[in-house]
């Protein structure tokens, strides 16, 4: 068995494609038995979205609100991911960058936004004296995503995954309590400010959560759609002057 999955990864299947796993050698020939239903089913018994927020209420630091979150199982997404993805950056930042949901390279490595576009991203906050690595907290930048699993094949989170991740991420920014938040893309803006339309949105400061907050365009859009980087400096130039009064 072990030397057949080897094969497998070494032909390139290395990741889960369904939200759910499906025990191929357990199924039932279709002629011999009627199609059986999905695996996986919520029980609707459990409220997930309470069950977040009492394990978001009980952390008492970044270090304990991480344990619940791996420690959460309502979401499927988690059975789909490698590992959870929970931050990057310095925790006393005082800008911190919500995305939306860690991708292949993130799910692999545990970090948010080491591929591509995380690349761009770090290359656009350098440019206005920002970066995750800072030790200093005036200049340095923390990173979460709305979602800490890797949805399968990248597909955009669906409401109710977001809704049950919620009550952590707001716990999350109540820890890190920065100055300002970048809210990366559509699905951070519906997230944090419960509205979509990131082109209209961008560049208008909103307050969520309590903290002012700016919706710029997301990096991934940004490497399919290079025009658009006009209005994303100013978002930055936004941001910096934002910083300094
Ligand atoms: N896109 C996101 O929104 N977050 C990541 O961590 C990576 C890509």
């Amino acid at each position: 068995m072990k030397a057949a999955l080897e094969w497998q990864i070494a032909c390139g299947a290395d990741e889960s494609i369904l939200d759910a796993p499906i025990d191929r050698t357990a199924l039932p020939k279709p002629e011999e038995q009627p199609r059986q239903a999905p695996v996986l089913e919520a029980d609707p018994d459990i409220d997930a979205v309470a069950v977040a927020r009492n394990a978001a209420a009980a952390a008492i630091d970044l270090a304990t609100l991480r344990a619940a979150m791996e420690s959460y199982e309502h979401c499927d997404l988690k059975r789909g991911a490698k590992q959870l993805v929970f931050s990057d950056g310095n925790a006393g930042a005082r800008v911190m960058i919500i995305g939306e949901a860690p991708g292949r390279d993130e799910d692999i490595e545990g970090r948010p936004f080491v591929g591509r576009a995380g690349q761009l991203l770090d290359l656009m906050f350098s440019h206005i004296g920002l970066s995750r690595t800072e030790s200093d907290g005036k200049n340095a930048l923390y990173i979460a995503n709305v979602l800490p699993w890797r949805p399968p094949q990248n597909r955009d989170p669906k409401p109710e995954e977001m809704k049950m991740m919620l009550p952590f991420l707001e716990r999350h920014v109540e820890f890190v309590d920065p100055d300002l938040i970048v809210a990366m893309g559509n699905h951070a803006c519906l997230a944090l400010l419960g509205q979509r339309g990131i082109t209209r949105l961008r560049g208008k400061w909103k307050k969520a959560l309590g903290k002012p907050t700016l919706p710029m365009f997301h990096p991934a859009y940004l490497l399919r759609t290079p025009e658009a980087k006009r209005e994303t400096w100013a978002d930055l130039l936004s941001l910096k002057e934002r910083l300094g009064a």
